[in-house]
Protein backbone atom coordinates (compact mmCIF):
# COMPACT_ATOMS: atom_id res chain seq x y z
CA UNK A 1 0.00 0.00 0.00
CA UNK A 2 1.00 3.61 -0.12
CA UNK A 3 0.26 6.81 1.24
CA UNK A 4 -0.55 10.04 0.10
CA UNK A 5 -1.86 13.76 1.28
CA UNK A 6 -5.43 14.92 -1.10
CA UNK A 7 -8.07 17.14 -0.53
CA UNK A 8 -11.76 16.85 -2.05
CA UNK A 9 -12.89 20.52 -1.66
CA UNK A 10 -10.83 23.85 -1.83
CA UNK A 11 -10.28 25.51 1.88
CA UNK A 12 -7.71 25.98 4.24
CA UNK A 13 -4.97 23.53 5.18
CA UNK A 14 -7.50 21.35 7.29
CA UNK A 15 -9.11 20.17 3.73
CA UNK A 16 -5.77 17.89 3.66
CA UNK A 17 -6.59 14.14 4.10
CA UNK A 18 -3.58 11.84 5.14
CA UNK A 19 -4.90 8.26 3.24
CA UNK A 20 -3.57 5.04 2.82
CA UNK A 21 -4.37 4.23 -0.77
CA UNK A 22 -3.37 1.26 -3.71
CA UNK A 23 0.27 1.52 -4.82
CA UNK A 24 -0.09 2.49 -8.16
CA UNK A 25 1.46 0.94 -11.06
CA UNK A 26 3.81 2.18 -13.14
CA UNK A 27 1.97 4.71 -16.32
CA UNK A 28 2.77 3.50 -20.00
CA UNK A 29 5.76 3.96 -20.83
CA UNK A 30 6.71 5.10 -17.04
CA UNK A 31 7.92 4.32 -13.77
CA UNK A 32 6.86 4.38 -10.14
CA UNK A 33 9.37 6.11 -7.61
CA UNK A 34 8.79 5.83 -3.84
CA UNK A 35 9.73 9.15 -2.60
CA UNK A 36 12.47 10.02 -0.34
CA UNK A 37 11.79 13.80 -0.37
CA UNK A 38 9.16 15.88 -1.77
CA UNK A 39 9.12 19.64 -2.35
CA UNK A 40 6.51 22.27 -1.12
CA UNK A 41 5.62 24.95 -3.10
CA UNK A 42 3.34 28.21 -2.60
CA UNK A 43 1.51 27.28 -5.72
CA UNK A 44 -0.21 24.01 -4.04
CA UNK A 45 -1.04 26.59 -1.27
CA UNK A 46 -2.92 28.77 -3.77
CA UNK A 47 -4.25 26.09 -5.76
CA UNK A 48 -5.74 24.32 -2.17
CA UNK A 49 -7.03 27.48 -0.89
CA UNK A 50 -8.68 28.40 -4.72
CA UNK A 51 -6.69 31.64 -5.00
CA UNK A 52 -5.01 30.32 -8.15
CA UNK A 53 -8.29 29.08 -9.73
CA UNK A 54 -8.16 25.24 -11.44
CA UNK A 55 -10.32 22.92 -12.88
CA UNK A 56 -13.54 21.88 -10.66
CA UNK A 57 -12.29 18.85 -8.55
CA UNK A 58 -14.08 15.64 -9.63
CA UNK A 59 -11.88 13.44 -8.00
CA UNK A 60 -9.14 13.84 -4.61
CA UNK A 61 -6.46 15.49 -5.79
CA UNK A 62 -3.01 14.63 -4.63
CA UNK A 63 -0.81 18.22 -4.44
CA UNK A 64 2.35 19.21 -5.24
CA UNK A 65 5.04 18.80 -8.39
CA UNK A 66 8.49 17.90 -7.27
CA UNK A 67 10.16 15.18 -5.77
CA UNK A 68 12.96 12.64 -5.64
CA UNK A 69 13.08 9.09 -4.94
CA UNK A 70 14.31 5.41 -6.03
CA UNK A 71 12.46 3.71 -9.06
CA UNK A 72 10.59 0.59 -7.45
CA UNK A 73 8.76 -0.41 -10.79
CA UNK A 74 9.06 0.63 -14.82
CA UNK A 75 6.24 -0.30 -16.88
CA UNK A 76 6.60 -3.69 -19.22
CA UNK A 77 6.91 -2.69 -23.34
CA UNK A 78 5.70 -4.90 -25.80
CA UNK A 79 5.96 -4.87 -29.47
CA UNK A 80 3.39 -3.43 -31.85
CA UNK A 81 2.26 -0.38 -30.63
CA UNK A 82 3.87 -0.46 -27.31
CA UNK A 83 7.51 0.34 -29.40
CA UNK A 84 8.89 3.32 -28.56
CA UNK A 85 6.79 3.98 -25.52
CA UNK A 86 9.36 2.48 -23.00
CA UNK A 87 11.28 4.19 -19.99
CA UNK A 88 14.22 4.60 -21.70
CA UNK A 89 17.26 3.19 -19.93
CA UNK A 90 15.97 3.83 -16.28
CA UNK A 91 15.85 0.65 -14.13
CA UNK A 92 14.42 -0.09 -10.84
CA UNK A 93 16.93 1.43 -8.27
CA UNK A 94 18.05 4.18 -9.95
CA UNK A 95 17.82 7.93 -7.82
CA UNK A 96 16.03 10.29 -9.57
CA UNK A 97 14.35 13.63 -9.53
CA UNK A 98 10.52 13.95 -11.11
CA UNK A 99 9.08 16.93 -12.35
CA UNK A 100 5.91 18.07 -13.15
CA UNK A 101 5.10 14.91 -11.20
CA UNK A 102 0.63 14.64 -11.14
CA UNK A 103 1.00 14.92 -7.16
CA UNK A 104 4.08 14.64 -5.30
CA UNK A 105 2.54 14.64 -1.70
CA UNK A 106 2.73 10.84 -1.51
CA UNK A 107 5.34 7.88 -0.96
CA UNK A 108 4.98 6.74 -4.84
CA UNK A 109 4.69 8.63 -7.37
CA UNK A 110 4.10 7.65 -10.97
CA UNK A 111 5.71 9.08 -13.63
CA UNK A 112 6.89 9.24 -16.87
CA UNK A 113 10.45 8.88 -18.60
CA UNK A 114 9.99 12.42 -20.05
CA UNK A 115 9.77 13.90 -16.23
CA UNK A 116 13.04 12.38 -14.43
CA UNK A 117 16.17 13.75 -14.21
CA UNK A 118 19.05 11.55 -12.42
CA UNK A 119 19.78 12.43 -9.05
CA UNK A 120 23.69 12.61 -8.65
CA UNK A 121 25.05 11.04 -5.70
CA UNK A 122 26.38 14.22 -4.52
CA UNK A 123 23.21 15.54 -4.29
CA UNK A 124 20.76 15.15 -0.85
CA UNK A 125 17.70 14.07 -0.83
CA UNK A 126 16.01 17.08 0.10
CA UNK A 127 17.99 19.40 -2.43
CA UNK A 128 17.11 17.43 -5.18
CA UNK A 129 13.18 17.73 -4.30
CA UNK A 130 14.13 21.32 -3.40
CA UNK A 131 15.38 21.74 -6.96
CA UNK A 132 11.97 21.66 -8.88
CA UNK A 133 9.59 24.19 -9.35
CA UNK A 134 11.96 27.15 -7.89
CA UNK A 135 15.29 26.55 -9.57
CA UNK A 136 13.59 25.85 -12.83
CA UNK A 137 11.62 28.99 -12.84
CA UNK A 138 14.64 31.37 -11.94
CA UNK A 139 16.97 29.50 -14.41
CA UNK A 140 14.04 30.18 -17.40
CA UNK A 141 13.27 33.49 -16.14
CA UNK A 142 17.06 34.58 -16.49
CA UNK A 143 17.97 33.19 -20.02
CA UNK A 144 14.34 35.10 -21.09
CA UNK A 145 15.48 37.94 -19.53
CA UNK A 146 19.09 37.41 -21.35
CA UNK A 147 20.62 37.91 -18.07
CA UNK A 148 24.59 38.37 -19.17
CA UNK A 149 28.28 38.98 -17.95
CA UNK A 150 28.95 42.00 -16.90
CA UNK A 151 24.80 43.19 -16.69
CA UNK A 152 22.67 43.79 -12.93
CA UNK A 153 19.77 41.76 -12.28
CA UNK A 154 17.79 43.20 -9.62
CA UNK A 155 16.05 40.71 -7.93
CA UNK A 156 13.23 41.30 -6.06
CA UNK A 157 12.21 38.56 -3.63
CA UNK A 158 15.68 37.29 -2.76
CA UNK A 159 15.55 35.49 -0.01
CA UNK A 160 13.16 33.46 -1.14
CA UNK A 161 13.30 29.85 -3.29
CA UNK A 162 13.20 31.37 -6.38
CA UNK A 163 15.28 34.79 -5.60
CA UNK A 164 17.67 32.66 -4.36
CA UNK A 165 18.44 30.28 -7.27
CA UNK A 166 18.20 33.41 -9.49
CA UNK A 167 21.15 35.30 -7.61
CA UNK A 168 22.87 31.91 -7.90
CA UNK A 169 22.78 31.87 -11.58
CA UNK A 170 23.40 35.16 -11.81
CA UNK A 171 26.47 35.01 -10.37
CA UNK A 172 27.25 31.69 -12.06
CA UNK A 173 26.78 33.32 -15.42
CA UNK A 174 28.87 36.78 -14.46
CA UNK A 175 26.48 38.76 -13.70
CA UNK A 176 25.73 41.34 -10.60
CA UNK A 177 22.82 40.68 -8.58
CA UNK A 178 21.13 43.43 -6.42
CA UNK A 179 18.58 41.46 -4.49
CA UNK A 180 15.91 42.90 -2.18
CA UNK A 181 14.33 40.94 1.31
CA UNK A 182 13.64 41.74 4.79
CA UNK A 183 15.91 42.81 6.95
CA UNK A 184 16.38 39.61 8.87
CA UNK A 185 17.04 38.17 5.48
CA UNK A 186 19.93 40.52 4.25
CA UNK A 187 23.18 38.29 5.22
CA UNK A 188 21.56 35.03 3.39
CA UNK A 189 21.68 37.38 0.37
CA UNK A 190 25.22 38.36 0.81
CA UNK A 191 26.61 34.74 1.62
CA UNK A 192 25.12 34.12 -2.14
CA UNK A 193 27.11 36.68 -3.23
CA UNK A 194 24.31 39.53 -3.73
CA UNK A 195 24.50 43.28 -2.98
CA UNK A 196 21.40 42.60 -0.19
CA UNK A 197 18.94 45.46 0.24
CA UNK A 198 15.93 45.72 2.49
CA UNK A 199 12.59 46.21 0.87
CA UNK A 200 10.22 48.72 2.09
CA UNK A 201 9.89 52.75 2.12
CA UNK A 202 13.16 54.28 0.13
CA UNK A 203 13.57 51.21 -1.27
CA UNK A 204 14.71 53.06 -4.64
CA UNK A 205 17.35 55.17 -3.02
CA UNK A 206 18.83 51.99 -1.97
CA UNK A 207 18.71 50.16 -4.99
CA UNK A 208 20.18 53.46 -6.77
CA UNK A 209 23.37 53.73 -3.56
CA UNK A 210 23.55 49.95 -4.49
CA UNK A 211 23.74 50.08 -8.27
CA UNK A 212 25.11 53.19 -9.36
CA UNK A 213 25.34 52.50 -12.51
CA UNK A 214 22.22 50.78 -13.29
CA UNK A 215 20.28 48.08 -13.64
CA UNK A 216 20.33 46.00 -16.75
CA UNK A 217 17.69 43.35 -16.11
CA UNK A 218 14.23 42.90 -13.02
CA UNK A 219 12.91 39.55 -11.78
CA UNK A 220 9.80 39.95 -9.44
CA UNK A 221 9.54 37.04 -7.42
CA UNK A 222 7.49 39.32 -4.72
CA UNK A 223 4.40 41.04 -6.51
CA UNK A 224 4.33 43.89 -4.49
CA UNK A 225 3.36 47.49 -6.05
CA UNK A 226 6.35 48.77 -4.43
CA UNK A 227 8.54 45.98 -6.65
CA UNK A 228 6.89 47.29 -9.94
CA UNK A 229 7.31 50.79 -9.32
CA UNK A 230 10.94 50.32 -8.50
CA UNK A 231 11.79 48.60 -11.24
CA UNK A 232 9.70 50.77 -13.43
CA UNK A 233 11.43 54.12 -12.20
CA UNK A 234 15.17 51.82 -12.93
CA UNK A 235 14.43 50.50 -16.40
CA UNK A 236 12.67 52.34 -19.04
CA UNK A 237 12.87 49.27 -21.52
CA UNK A 238 9.83 47.26 -19.80
CA UNK A 239 10.54 44.33 -21.58
CA UNK A 240 13.81 43.98 -19.65
CA UNK A 241 11.72 43.71 -16.46
CA UNK A 242 9.80 40.45 -15.79
CA UNK A 243 7.56 38.67 -12.84
CA UNK A 244 6.91 35.44 -11.76
CA UNK A 245 3.65 36.96 -9.34
CA UNK A 246 1.41 38.90 -10.93
CA UNK A 247 1.25 37.33 -14.45
CA UNK A 248 -2.80 38.42 -14.92
CA UNK A 249 -1.43 42.10 -14.62
CA UNK A 250 1.72 41.85 -16.63
CA UNK A 251 0.52 42.50 -20.53
CA UNK A 252 -1.45 45.93 -19.05
CA UNK A 253 2.14 46.81 -17.40
CA UNK A 254 4.32 46.31 -20.45
CA UNK A 255 6.11 43.74 -18.77
CA UNK A 256 6.98 39.74 -18.96
CA UNK A 257 5.83 37.32 -17.26
CA UNK A 258 5.95 33.54 -16.73
CA UNK A 259 2.95 31.82 -15.16
CA UNK A 260 1.87 33.55 -12.28
CA UNK A 261 -1.40 34.49 -13.79
CA UNK A 262 -0.33 34.97 -16.84
CA UNK A 263 -2.72 33.91 -19.27
CA UNK A 264 0.26 33.43 -22.37
CA UNK A 265 1.42 29.55 -21.88
CA UNK A 266 4.99 29.24 -21.62
CA UNK A 267 6.82 28.82 -25.26
CA UNK A 268 8.51 25.93 -26.16
CA UNK A 269 11.73 27.24 -25.08
CA UNK A 270 11.09 28.58 -22.03
CA UNK A 271 9.45 24.97 -20.98
CA UNK A 272 12.99 23.71 -22.42
CA UNK A 273 15.07 26.03 -19.91
CA UNK A 274 12.91 24.91 -17.01
CA UNK A 275 13.85 21.42 -17.62
CA UNK A 276 17.28 22.16 -18.60
CA UNK A 277 17.65 23.74 -14.84
CA UNK A 278 17.39 20.46 -12.98
CA UNK A 279 20.57 19.08 -14.65
CA UNK A 280 22.39 22.50 -14.60
CA UNK A 281 21.25 23.09 -10.93
CA UNK A 282 22.14 19.04 -10.09
CA UNK A 283 25.52 19.16 -11.34
CA UNK A 284 26.47 22.45 -9.89
CA UNK A 285 25.26 21.57 -6.52
CA UNK A 286 27.34 18.28 -6.75
CA UNK A 287 30.33 20.48 -7.52
CA UNK A 288 29.37 22.90 -4.37
CA UNK A 289 28.68 26.09 -6.52
CA UNK A 290 24.42 26.20 -6.05
CA UNK A 291 23.03 26.00 -2.64
CA UNK A 292 19.32 24.66 -2.38
CA UNK A 293 18.65 26.05 1.52
CA UNK A 294 16.10 23.82 3.28
CA UNK A 295 13.99 25.50 5.94
CA UNK A 296 12.70 23.14 7.31
CA UNK A 297 11.52 18.93 6.91
CA UNK A 298 8.33 17.28 7.93
CA UNK A 299 6.50 14.29 7.79
CA UNK A 300 4.07 13.84 4.59
CA UNK A 301 1.48 13.42 7.63
CA UNK A 302 1.74 16.56 8.56
CA UNK A 303 1.89 18.60 5.38
CA UNK A 304 -0.67 20.75 6.72
CA UNK A 305 1.49 22.18 9.33
CA UNK A 306 4.07 22.65 6.51
CA UNK A 307 1.86 24.72 4.06
CA UNK A 308 0.66 26.62 7.16
CA UNK A 309 4.63 27.45 7.62
CA UNK A 310 5.00 28.62 4.00
CA UNK A 311 2.11 31.08 4.48
CA UNK A 312 3.33 32.54 7.50
CA UNK A 313 6.36 34.11 5.31
CA UNK A 314 8.15 32.65 8.67
CA UNK A 315 10.85 30.90 7.71
CA UNK A 316 13.26 31.19 4.41
CA UNK A 317 14.00 28.78 1.97
CA UNK A 318 12.26 25.18 0.93
CA UNK A 319 10.23 23.34 3.23
CA UNK A 320 9.80 19.50 2.23
CA UNK A 321 8.19 16.36 3.13
CA UNK A 322 9.44 13.29 4.60
CA UNK A 323 7.42 10.01 3.58
CA UNK A 324 9.37 8.20 5.40
CA UNK A 325 9.61 10.01 9.11
N1 LIG B 1 5.32 31.91 -12.22
C1 LIG B 1 5.94 30.82 -11.84
O1 LIG B 1 6.20 29.90 -12.63
C2 LIG B 1 6.35 30.71 -10.40
C3 LIG B 1 7.23 29.69 -10.02
C4 LIG B 1 7.65 29.67 -8.68
C5 LIG B 1 7.16 30.59 -7.76
N2 LIG B 1 6.27 31.53 -8.19
C6 LIG B 1 5.77 32.54 -7.24
O2 LIG B 1 6.87 33.38 -6.92
C7 LIG B 1 6.75 33.81 -5.57
C8 LIG B 1 8.04 33.44 -4.83
O3 LIG B 1 8.15 32.03 -4.76
P1 LIG B 1 9.19 31.36 -3.77
O4 LIG B 1 9.07 29.90 -3.92
O5 LIG B 1 10.52 32.00 -3.93
O6 LIG B 1 8.55 31.82 -2.38
P2 LIG B 1 9.21 31.94 -0.93
O7 LIG B 1 10.38 31.03 -0.82
O8 LIG B 1 8.09 31.80 0.03
O9 LIG B 1 9.80 33.44 -0.89
C9 LIG B 1 8.97 34.56 -0.80
C10 LIG B 1 9.82 35.78 -1.00
O10 LIG B 1 8.98 36.95 -1.02
C11 LIG B 1 9.64 37.94 -0.23
N3 LIG B 1 8.68 38.94 0.24
C12 LIG B 1 7.71 38.79 1.16
N4 LIG B 1 7.07 39.96 1.33
C13 LIG B 1 7.67 40.86 0.51
C14 LIG B 1 7.47 42.24 0.24
N5 LIG B 1 6.50 42.96 0.84
N6 LIG B 1 8.29 42.83 -0.68
C15 LIG B 1 9.26 42.14 -1.30
N7 LIG B 1 9.50 40.82 -1.08
C16 LIG B 1 8.69 40.20 -0.19
C17 LIG B 1 10.28 37.16 0.90
O11 LIG B 1 11.27 37.93 1.55
P3 LIG B 1 11.46 37.91 3.17
O12 LIG B 1 11.14 36.49 3.63
O13 LIG B 1 12.89 38.26 3.36
O14 LIG B 1 10.48 38.88 3.71
C18 LIG B 1 10.86 36.00 0.11
O15 LIG B 1 12.07 36.39 -0.51
C19 LIG B 1 5.50 33.15 -5.00
O16 LIG B 1 4.43 34.06 -5.12
C20 LIG B 1 5.29 31.97 -5.93
O17 LIG B 1 3.94 31.55 -5.99
C21 LIG B 1 5.86 31.62 -9.47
Amino acid sequence: MAQQIQYRTLGGPEVLEFVTVPTPVAPHGGVVVETRAIGVNPIDVKLRSGLRPSPPITAPRVPGSDAAGVIVSVAETGAGADAGADAGAWTVGDEVIVRDAAGAYRTHVPASAAQLVAKPAAVGWNEAAGIGIPVGTAYQALRSLGVDAGQTLLVHGGSGAVGQAAIQFARDRGAAAVATASARNLDRLRELGAIAVEYGEGLLERVQDAAPDGIDRVLDAAGTDEALDVSFALVPDRSHIGTIVVGAKADALGIRAWMGGSPHPLTDEEQAWRREAYGVAADLIAAGRFEVEIAAVYPLAEAAAAQRALASGSLRGKLILDPRA
